[in-house]
């Protein structure tokens, strides 16, 4: 395949991807039985019911397999883009469902002691958030980054819908300059402790102010989640700092968890995946894992779902080089 030929048909793939996410979103796919579907391309993509056997039948949904390609991707890279993105568009019969990101250094940084992190991680790794924030009902970071980074949090790399941005602020300390607040193009969902809300701080021109218990210090994740995934918002996207994913993993809250490794060396920055300490190494989380490069950065994708049973598995065994 040609370089444009690829291009073009990663763009297809992705507008499934998208039409697949939408439809599980909405709640109009019938979970219990298998059905297939082209792609109604445009704007936002979209899915249309087909006969199984017609031409244009693109991809099929089983309660079994999930989301399938009529016609398997051979090679990658559309096979990884199948393979890291369809799992994550299953519909939810009830509750919410957690993924969350860091980009970390060799030495488990996020950014720099001063908050630089731009960019600790490749232009790839940066696609791939755009990606996971198009196929989420809301990107969630924590105050720091909110502070450090002023970011957009919108998916303008990749084609898809911004997804809600919420934005902790436990003691409405933020700037009320800072875009997400002022730039309009997506919601904002600011969260506070349920005894601040009638403080003095910012308010999102577009969006919403919730309050939510705190414990032990700091805002009860827990009830965050029920919170908003009762607002209609029931896939989140946790997209940093260290602090906020880690304490999203303690308090067993994350499904999915992606951690992109950078050949890089910060020395003494802020903290990236800090999890609960584990006594023995048995004891350790050994989630279910697949591995994937993105430019120079390399991604563990982990199913915090489906621990295994301790470090007995095999993985693939001998010496490969990857780049
Ligand atoms: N490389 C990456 O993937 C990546 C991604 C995002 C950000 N970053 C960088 O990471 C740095 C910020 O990360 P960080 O770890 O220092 O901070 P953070 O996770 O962005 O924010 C932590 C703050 O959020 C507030 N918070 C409220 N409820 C919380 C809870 N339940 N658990 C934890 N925090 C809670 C706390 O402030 P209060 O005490 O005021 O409540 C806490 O200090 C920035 O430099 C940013 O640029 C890197």
């Amino acid at each position: 395949m040609n370089s444009s030929t690829e291009t073009d048909a990663a763009e297809t793939l992705w507008a499934l991807i998208l039409g697949a996410s939408r439809l599980a979103r909405t709640g109009a796919l019938a979970t219990e039985m298998a059905s297939s579907f082209a792609l109604r391309d445009g704007p936002a993509p979209e899915l249309r019911p087909v006969p199984a056997e017609h031409q244009d039948a693109a991809i099929a949904w089983s309660p079994r397999d999930g989301w399938q390609l009529r016609t398997t991707p051979l090679a990658d890279p559309l096979r990884a883009l199948a393979e890291l993105y369809l799992p994550l568009c299953k519909p939810l019969s009830e509750g919410h469902v957690v993924f969350a990101h860091l980009g970390q250094s060799i030495d488990s940084c996020v950014a720099t002691a001063s908050g630089d992190s731009c960019y600790v991680t490749g232009d790839e790794n940066l696609r791939h958030l755009h990606r996971m924030r198009a196929l989420s009902d809301a990107v969630l970071v924590g105050t720091e980054t909110a502070a450090c980074d002023n970011p957009r949090l919108t998916t303008r790399m990749v084609r898809g819908e911004n997804p809600v941005r919420i934005i902790l602020d436990r003691r409405r300390r933020l700037r009320a300059d800072l875009g997400i607040f002022t730039d309009g193009v997506a919601e904002t969902w600011l969260v506070c402790d349920q005894t601040r809300l009638a403080a003095p701080g910012p308010v999102p021109k577009r969006g919403r102010l919730i309050g939510v218990p705190t414990r032990d210090g700091r805002l009860d994740l827990m009830i965050l989640a029920g919170k908003v995934a009762e607002l209609g918002l029931r896939r989140l996207f946790i997209e940093g700092g260290g602090a906020t994913v880690s304490a999203f993993v303690a308090a067993n809250l994350v499904d999915r968890l992606q951690v992109a490794i950078a050949p890089l060396l910060i020395g003494g920055g802020r903290a990236g995946l800090s999890p609960p300490a584990s006594d023995r190494l048995r004891n350790a989380i050994y989630p279910r894992c697949r591995i994937y490069r993105m430019g120079r950065d390399i991604l563990y994708d982990m199913d915090m779902r489906h621990p295994r049973e301790g470090r007995t598995d095999r993985p693939p065994s001998g010496l490969e080089r990857i780049v």
